[in-house]
């Protein structure tokens, strides 16, 4: 029989199908993975129709349905279909309805082993006094079903829809294989320098496809992503970049660096040359995006500076992973790259990261970092 597993916002729901009818809609773990399952035309339906009817624009659902049960059950369920949507209707209602004013009971077991559920409504049968009673699925998914249906406070009206979401298990590995990851992680990411002289040698594309694509995988605030990457190969475009930086770091460490900074600057050994630029295979430059256009209207985006702070140290940490060198390179203004590189007036540049691989007898300045008891505190 053909089957599906879909998200909702009461968890994962599973629809079987049999003989182009529904046979079942139930509620499933919420650790159950996500199945498309069969092709069937009457489980893309189903599906839609309870996209549909979570998203409030669908209220009566019209698919074929064949659920198995006696007769008595058949009955209550066909009459649970009349409670219209976001009405409640009491036991002793179904039971007066079916001409069995004494039946209550009966109809709450039947009421109980409704295999439709949301599509035939046995979440808006209640107690007599008005209490949600029980639900095969867990009263916390009759709430949520009645809530969606019924808004019934004004606060209500306006609430939220509820988020949808789609389990999550990670491997859980033994701790002891997690520790020898970092440490082997630490050791290797300790031997990490920036680089300001590149090797010419090309490096494949697809290398810089997934290091940016893991840098896409990085937190952001409320989700907005809001970075955008160029990644520049072509030598005339290096080129123009290369005479535009240096013509800003120029004016920047003989006319606007104060004293302090440059003195910062000193161990470093920079100046104004950027042979880097054109040397390295690769430029990507990472844009930080402020506002965002979302349905046609312009909103904020949150917390940027630190979400494209993220999406760059995991750029970094990847292209380290793969054998790769960069600098983290910031011009000073960079605004230059905005224009140059066509990017829209709502994207800042952010960093410009030569990549590659050190040239032969590359050197680095003689650093040292902090000890892990400078850095960080245990309490
Ligand atoms: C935000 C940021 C901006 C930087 N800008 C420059 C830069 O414009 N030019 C440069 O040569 N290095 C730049 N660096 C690289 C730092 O000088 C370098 O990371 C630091 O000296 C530590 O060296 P390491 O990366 O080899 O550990 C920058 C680093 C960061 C994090």
């Amino acid at each position: 029989m053909p089957v599906r597993t879909i998200a909702s916002p009461v968890g994962p729901l599973r629809i079987v199908v049999d003989d182009g009818q529904l046979r079942a809609l139930d509620f499933v773990e919420d650790s159950t993975p996500l199945d498309h399952g069969d092709a069937d035309d009457t489980l893309d339906e189903a599906e839609r129709q309870l996209v549909a009817y979570f998203e409030g624009t669908l209220r009566s659902f019209d698919l074929p349905l064949a659920p198995i049960g006696t007769d008595f059950q058949q009955r209550v369920w066909q009459e649970l279909r009349h409670i219209p949507y976001g009405e409640t209707r009491t036991y002793a209602d179904i039971a007066r309805a079916l001409g069995r004013p004494s039946a209550t009971r009966a109809v709450g077991a039947a009421n109980g082993r409704n295999p439709l559920a949301i599509v035939v409504p046995c979440h808006r049968v209640i107690g007599s006094d008005g209490t949600l009673t029980g639900y095969a699925g867990g009263l916390h998914r009759k709430t949520a079903l009645l809530a969606l249906e019924r808004p019934t406070s004004q606060e209500d009206l306006f609430a939220r829809p509820a988020p949808r979401t789609v389990p999550y298990t990670p491997e859980r590995l033994p701790i002891e294989e997690g520790v020898d990851r970092l440490r082997a992680r630490y050791e290797h990411a300790d031997r990490r320098r920036s680089v300001r002289q590149f090797s010419t040698d090309p490096v494949p594309r697809e290398a810089i496809e997934l290091a940016i694509a893991i840098a896409g995988t990085a937190p952001s605030g409320a989700h907005r992503q809001p970075w955008h990457f160029v990644a520049i190969s072509d030598p005339t475009l290096k080129r123009t970049v290369r005479e535009a930086a240096e013509s800003e770091e120029r004016r920047f460490y003989e006319e606007r660096a104060s004293e302090e900074w440059l003195k910062a600057l000193e161990p470093l050994g920079t100046d104004f040359h950027k042979e880097h630029i054109t040397d390295a295979p690769w430029l990507i430059v990472a844009f930080r995006r402020d506002v965002e256009v979302i349905d046609g209207r312009r909103t904020n985006n949150y917390y940027v500076s630190e979400s494209v702070g993220i999406a760059v140290g995991m750029l970094i940490a990847a292209l380290h992973e793969a054998g790769l060198a960069t600098l983290t390179h910031t011009p000073a203004p960079m605004t230059f790259l905005r224009d140059l590189l066509g990017r829209p007036k709502e994207e800042k540049p952010y960093v410009l990261m030569p990549v590659g691989w050190p040239a032969p007898g590359c050197r680095v300045p003689d650093l040292r970092r902090k000890a892990l008891a400078e850095i960080a505190t245990f309490l």
